[in-house]
């Protein structure tokens, strides 16, 4: 057998924990499965005390992780601290700058540093793994990177934050407002204390960079991706929804278009029968549309140490039976160098379909009016729904549009001059539809 793969791995967390617990447990059939023993040599953590339910005496302590990246005796650094700036990304760098392989689940930090990084890595001629990135789990980079590369890709879209589907999903099964959602999300472990880093959208947005790059060969654009979050999504909408046949989910959203790429993260309608809409609770999905296979779909555990770790853990076991002096495939699908500047679509170009939700005053004329501003911004209309609104007094009525595909702009237009009108009471919610291909 081969000399063993030597690992260190910086953060003994949630992931790190669960992975030095499977490279342990299972060290002898990893060693057979790989061609090789992979053995943890070094570890690094703030608390050197700290019981992590496995036995890591065997294993050098750092208490610097940069320290424990540039040791030599170390072929693989396995970064599982988390966050997009030091010491992540100092020890990072520091083990690819001495030709170590690397591996990370760490998405903020390849949003933000991921081209550079894949740079030195390439240079080096060793790899950057990152599976655990995106949504957990699912081999979506690796089905990406290699599987695909035969295929030119349209769209991918996918539900990437577990903790914003548990809460649209409690929302619809259990007729509860986002806020009484979130706080049962929270009892569960399934929200952190502060939640706005998930629910405003911004963890699906540094997700959805990384799909974006590797799906059309672009540089990672973290900063140019329309986001909206679901925290203003009311038990209004979600009834709206399943009435007219769709489920909200927040999906984020690459799209090639003529004019440039899409990179949106929102709450979306998606038809009730499409197979993303029975995503349910924490689970995460990806489909990609890909113009010889078709459209892809994969399900599955999108965060937990376990199924973090286990991603992590392909990861390792590719470095551990690619041969040595071998030439490592590029980090992000094509090599850094070659990477396409990213050109954003602008949002206003958006075409689709829209759900839009009116509180208006129960007035003659209003139908009318609406249907004018409508058809003035070259809005065609798929339905409407007249309803009172729930616990109303009767002077008003809730009002709902289904537009077909049309241009974000006219109906930002139309909705401008439907406020200028004197006749909405609350603020008007605008929702977009995503049609998938199954
Ligand atoms: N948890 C998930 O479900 C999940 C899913 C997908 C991706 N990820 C990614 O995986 C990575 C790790 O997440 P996690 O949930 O395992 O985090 P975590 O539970 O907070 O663990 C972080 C670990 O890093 C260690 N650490 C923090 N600062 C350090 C420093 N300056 N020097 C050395 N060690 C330090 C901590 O040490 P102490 O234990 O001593 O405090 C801890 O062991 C993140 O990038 C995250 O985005 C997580």
């Amino acid at each position: 057998m081969a000399d063993a793969l030597r690992i260190g791995i910086a953060g003994l967390g949630t992931v790190g924990a669960s992975l030095a617990r499977i490279l342990m447990s299972r060290h002898n059939k990893l060693a057979d499965i790989c061609g090789r023993p992979i053995d943890i040599v070094a570890v690094s953590a703030r608390d050197p005390g700290k019981d992590r339910g496995v036995d890591l005496s065997g294993a050098q302590f750092y208490a610097d992780p940069v320290e424990m990246a540039r040791d030599a005796e170390i072929d693989v650094f396995v970064e599982l601290i988390g966050g997009e700036g030091d010491p992540a990304l100092a020890s990072v760098r520091a083990a690819l700058q001495r030709g170590c392989h690397a591996v990370t689940a760490n998405k903020a930090l390849l949003a933000r540093h991921g081209v550079d990084l894949a740079s030195i890595a390439e240079e080096r001629g060793v790899l950057l793994n990152f599976e655990a990135a995106v949504a957990g789990g699912i081999p979506v980079i690796k089905a990406m990177r290699e599987s695909l590369t035969g295929n030119s890709i349209s769209r991918v879209f996918g539900i990437l934050n577990g903790t914003c589907n548990y809460i649209l999903t409690e929302m619809e099964r259990a007729g509860m407002s986002f806020e009484e959602c979130l706080k049962e999300a929270q009892r569960l472990g399934y929200a952190e204390a502060d939640p706005t880093f998930d629910v405003e959208g911004n963890d699906t947005a540094h997700k959805l960079a990384l799909l974006t790059s590797i799906a059309f060969g672009t540089r990672i654009a973290p900063d140019d991706i329309y986001l909206e979050g679901i925290s203003n999504i009311s038990i209004e909408d979600i009834r709206a929804a399943d009435d007219l046949g769709f489920r909200i989910k927040l999906l984020g959203v690459a799209q090639r278009t003529d004019s440039g790429i899409e990179q949106r993260v929102h709450p979306t309608m998606v038809p009730k029968n499409s197979v993303i809409a029975q995503v349910d609770g924490v689970t995460n999905a990806v489909a990609i549309d890909a113009d010889v296979l078709g459209e892809l779909m994969m399900s599955g555990p999108g965060a937990g140490g376990d199924a973090t770790a286990s991603a992590v853990m392909g990861d390792i076991a590719d470095i551990a039976k690619s041969r040595p002096g071998h030439q490592h495939g590029p980090v992000l699908g094509r090599p850094a160098v070659h990477l396409d500047p990213y050109v954003r679509a602008r949002m206003r170009s958006h075409e689709g379909g829209y759900f839009i939700r009116l509180t208006v005053e129960d007035k003659t004329g209003v139908f009318a009016s609406l249907a004018k501003h409508m058809s003035d911004n070259g809005i065609s209309l798929e339905s409407i729904v007249q309803r009172p609104t729930q616990n109303g007094n009767g002077d008003k009525k809730t009002v709902i549009l289904v537009t077909h595909a049309t241009m974000e702009a006219s109906v930002r237009q139309a909705v401008e001059s439907i406020s200028s009108d004197g006749y909405l009471i609350d603020k008007p919610q605008v929702i977009r539809i995503e049609r998938p291909e199954s």
